[in-house]
């Protein structure tokens, strides 16, 4: 029956994992994954995480969710996207489902985009998360891409992209990285996410944000949700996909939402229906037990503000250990310019090595990272940083 099936690709992020593993040097560091490490090259769970896990234990079923999944988790990620007052929750115009965290969330919508606008197209950044593109294309949504990064400056490449969208088909469907771009960590400024907005509106585009790093921007959820923001105020419909993966640490448990602002209530009852049916085929319902932890922290203000501080900490080792692996490799007289390591943020630097230099990095010191040159700033430790920035040194010298 399956002679014909031949092996996967590996997936160029989870692979890396996978091949670090696999290798028994004790020398070995993942900066492969964008998943947060603390400064032992541990994995952290929040202590914010650990409380809502206690009130917890114990004090719920296991009966399914919803379809849609948990009213109160979803109540409180609106709050969070589109802002503790907004107008647009108290007019019941947002639809929105408890997601498979962002991945789940992005599918949801790239489903429901191919079954309600068969003949729309997605517009996605170069370079994006590559899991985005596979996501479109099991949806069977054609792509297409716009000018996002500038290779030579290690920046936003702003005209191109206002170019592209002017240039784009009136009413297209756009991909945005709401804050902390993965790849690249490079955000447009809050004045130019106002340009784009505007020529969004001008030629009447969708904007699609996926918000999968809410609070490591800036280390300030609010204001790492100022681009969607911006989108609300100049009053477009948006749709959303938010995940408590890297915010909350929540990885395995699948946290996250999806969220369409729709013309109103009616509107947004008919799309939540849909988007339930979508996922009652691929997975009923969603899991309970992040939902718990998430509705339980951002519920409780105390628990709340636990977790601001502890994301901000998060954040903060970043910024830290961006100084540091920038500061190496000035000390180890690298003619290169390394600016660009502090000048971008979120859990990325795209570094600009080349794919050759990546490959010498792990055959030969037993780095691990995804060939485009994007380095896990989160797993980059106190420890390990001098022997990262030596390593790049030797690849990178001419
Ligand atoms: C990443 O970009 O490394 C993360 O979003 C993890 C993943 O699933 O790819």
């Amino acid at each position: 029956w399956f002679g014909h099936v031949e092996p996967a690709a590996k997936d160029p992020i989870l692979g890396v994992t996978e091949a670090f593993l696999a290798d028994p040097s004790p020398d070995k560091v993942n900066v492969g994954v964008g998943a947060y490490r603390d400064d032992d090259g541990k994995p952290v769970v929040l202590e914010c995480v650990r409380e809502a896990e206690r009130r917890v234990a114990g004090s719920t079923n296991m009966e399914y969710l919803p379809m849609g999944g948990s009213v109160k988790m979803i109540e409180e990620s609106l709050k969070l996207a589109y802002g503790e007052d907004s107008e647009f929750i108290k007019d019941k115009r947002i639809a929105a489902v408890q997601a498979l965290s962002g991945t789940g969330a992005c599918r949801l919508f790239a489903d429901f985009q191919k079954r309600f606008l068969p003949d729309s197209q997605i517009y996605i950044p170069t370079p994006t998360w590559s899991n985005h593109h596979n996501i479109w294309r099991d949806a069977q949504v054609p792509q297409r891409t716009f000018a996002y990064y500038h290779p030579e400056s290690r920046g936003l490449d702003f005209a191109g992209l206002m170019d592209d969208i002017k240039n784009a088909p009136e009413g297209s469907f756009f991909l945005l990285h709401a804050c902390a771009h993965n790849p690249t960590g490079v955000d447009p400024s809050e004045e130019q996410w106002r340009e784009i907005s505007h020529q969004f509106k001008v030629k009447n585009h969708f904007p699609f944000f996926d918000m999968a790093y809410q609070g490591f921007a800036s280390g300030d959820p609010e204001r790492d949700a100022k681009a969607i923001r911006i989108f609300l105020e100049d009053g477009h419909q948006i749709g959303c996909a938010q995940s408590y993966a890297k915010n909350m640490g929540l990885y395995g448990q699948r946290a996250g939402c999806l969220s369409i602002l729709c013309d109103d209530e009616i509107q947004a009852v008919a799309v939540k229906s849909q988007l339930q049916q979508i996922a009652r085929p691929m997975y009923s319902n969603p899991p309970l037990h992040g939902a718990l932890i998430v509705s339980t922290i951002l519920g409780d203000p105390a628990l709340k503000s636990l977790w601001l501080k502890e994301v901000k900490g998060m954040a903060d080792r970043i910024i830290g250990m961006r100084k540091a692996l920038k500061e190496s490799l000035e000390k180890l007289g690298s003619p290169l310019s390394w600016e660009h390591i502090t000048n971008q943020i979120g859990m990325f630097c795209y570094s600009g090595m080349t794919p050759e230099q990546v490959d010498r990095l792990t055959n030969e010191f037993h780095i691990y990272m995804t060939r485009n040159g994007r380095i896990s700033m989160a797993g980059v430790t106190t420890g390990n940083v001098a022997y990262l920035a030596n390593a790049i040194h030797e690849v990178t010298k001419t």
